[in-house]
């Protein structure tokens, strides 16, 4: 692995008395893409959330580039430079897509804010048309680009999708997907959660795969989708 950008080392977290995390491991290399998998309701979201202070461990650490970030409150870590496009998007109906962008950009003081508005609306063309619509107006797929750009204008370290192309039409997808390979070569690094196995197997440099709130595999893509056992395992595909 690159130099470690998030190391994340055996959190614990619970919704009330109901633990769900037990003991979460997992590094991000600098200028890596790496999946989390798992069926549904094994935890991804909550190591999400967790990692971005929603929900925060009772146990455990969590490092940017060696910084401690549990603990933190979700905007604290934001800032400290973790980009999250949330389970089911959360853009603001109310705002036209051009306030949807400016309202959380963060300027990283000069040579470090790659992101501009001109930079996203290049991304996604769509956005650019919009710009004066509500959000309310957008359609599914553009909401979710919406959600993106509003992440990427952050300038993140690490940007994390949550079921980003989930519910949206197959061109979209694809859409999406060619997005984050172009992000990818550009060098972010990033953590994706999809059902989206062979999507995910062609950008992935290396996955980890949850089961009742633990890892229990980890590797690389070409191991994975050698091994339809595994697959059927703790994917059911
Ligand atoms: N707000 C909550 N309060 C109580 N329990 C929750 C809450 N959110 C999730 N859970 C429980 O925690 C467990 C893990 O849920 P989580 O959302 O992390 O799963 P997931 O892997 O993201 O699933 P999916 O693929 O459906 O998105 C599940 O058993 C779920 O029912
Ligand atoms: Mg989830």
């Amino acid at each position: 692995m690159a130099s470690p950008l998030l190391t994340v080392g055996g959190i614990e977290t619970a919704y009330g008395q109901s633990k769900v995390l037990h003991g979460i491991s997992l590094a991000i290399g600098e200028g890596e893409v790496v999946t989390l998998m798992g069926r549904n309701g094994m935890g991804k979201t909550t190591t999400v959330r967790s990692i971005m202070g929603l929900t925060p461990p009772a146990a455990g650490s969590i490092r940017l580039r060696g910084q401690e970030i549990r603990g933190l409150p979700a905007y604290r870590v934001a800032q400290a430079g973790i980009g999250l496009v949330p389970e089911g998007r959360q853009i603001f109906p109310n705002l036209t897509v051009r306030e949807n962008l400016v309202a959380t950009a963060v300027e990283r003081g000069a040579g470090h804010s790659r992101w501009s508005q001109d930079r996203v609306e290049q991304l996604f063309p769509r956005l650019a048309e919009r710009a004066h619509q509500m959000g309310s107006q957008l359609s599914g797929g553009e909401q979710q680009m919406l959600a993106i750009a509003r992440a990427l204008l952050t300038n993140p370290m690490l940007l994390i999708l949550d079921e980003a192309t989930e519910g949206l039409a197959p061109l979209i997808r694809r859409e999406i997907w060619r997005c984050l390979e172009s992000l990818k070569q550009a060098g972010q690094s990033i953590l994706v959660i999809d059902k989206n196995l062979a999507a995910l197997n062609r950008i992935a440099d290396r996955h980890y795969i949850v089961e009742k709130g633990r890892i229990v595999w980890s590797g690389q893509p070409a191991a994975l989708a050698a091994d339809p056992a595994l697959q059927q395992r703790y994917l059911g595909v």
